[in-house]
């Protein structure tokens, strides 16, 4: 006798005492996901989208202090200007839906990734952009960090170029310059680093994305294509992580 429906998913329940701190996600696949259907890659962004609000939510009944998601990287400007033209319409879609409700549930937004050298004719992103920050960062819940318009070599040079400044200003001595000090110029500055890092869609590659926060992150990759990643999938992942004996160089 089937036990579950024929709708209905086995869901593997992750240990709610071994969840990582700070989850991180490459959505990647959304473009496969959209060729499989016979569909443009834009669809499979849109279906992305609804994937992320799923992700977003079970983050939060989850009670993980933080989610970092790769929104679109510094590279990805090099896609064809219909496709890059339709990720930023759904990212202003996004942040002018979303985000009463993100700030209902006390959800905090970072943006990690420079917004203000985004191309022109996106003013109106970069707008609600910077007033879903604002208007989030008192909040005291769910850290979820949109990596924008990022790499993490750039935001490394950033860093070592605000030091700099620090130093030249009389601000800081060079010996001052230790971990504590170069983490605080970093976007995820007061975050713990990435515990778990998910990629979907089969590549192992890290894609330029949180390049120092990574340093111990476990890895868990899935075959899933990003739109058809949900709460089972993600449950999954969670309960691999559980079983992670992690070691931070030690035995
Ligand atoms: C990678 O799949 C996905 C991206 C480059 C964009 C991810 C963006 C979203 C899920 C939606 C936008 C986010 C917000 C916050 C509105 P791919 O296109 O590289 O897929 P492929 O590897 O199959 O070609």
């Amino acid at each position: 006798m089937a036990i579950f429906g024929k709708d209905e998913k086995k869901s593997v329940q992750p240990d709610t005492a071994c969840l990582p701190r700070h989850v991180a996600i490459i959505m990647d696949g959304n473009g496969r996901w959209a060729q499989k259907r016979g569909m443009p890659r834009t669809f499979g962004h849109r279906a992305g989208v609804e994937a992320l609000r799923a992700i977003i939510r079970h983050t939060d009944d989850l009670g993980i202090e933080a989610l970092t998601i790769y929104a679109f990287s510094a590279e990805n400007w090099r896609r064809s200007a219909e496709e890059v033209g339709a990720l930023m319409k759904l990212l202003l879609e996004y942040f002018t839906k979303e985000i009463d409700e993100l700030n209902e549930k006390n959800v905090r937004i970072r943006i990690l990734g420079d917004i203000d050298g985004m191309p022109k004719g996106l003013e109106k992103q970069q707008a609600a952009l910077h007033a879903a920050v604002e208007r989030t960062h008192t909040n005291t819940g769910l850290n979820l960090n949109i990596a924008l318009n990022y790499g993490g070599q750039q935001e490394i040079v950033r860093a070592a170029q605000n030091l700099a400044k620090r130093v030249k200003a009389g601000e800081l001595e060079p010996e001052a310059i230790d971990k504590a000090a170069f983490e605080s110029e970093l976007y995820t500055a007061g975050l713990p680093d990435v515990d778990f890092l998910i990629r979907t869609s089969g590549e192992m590659r890290l894609s330029n994305f949180l390049l120092y926060q990574l340093a111990y992150a476990e890895f868990y990759q899935t075959d899933t294509l990003w739109p058809d990643f949900d709460e089972h999938a993600y449950d999954e992942a969670l309960a691999a992580y559980g079983r992670r004996n992690r070691r931070f160089g030690g035995v």
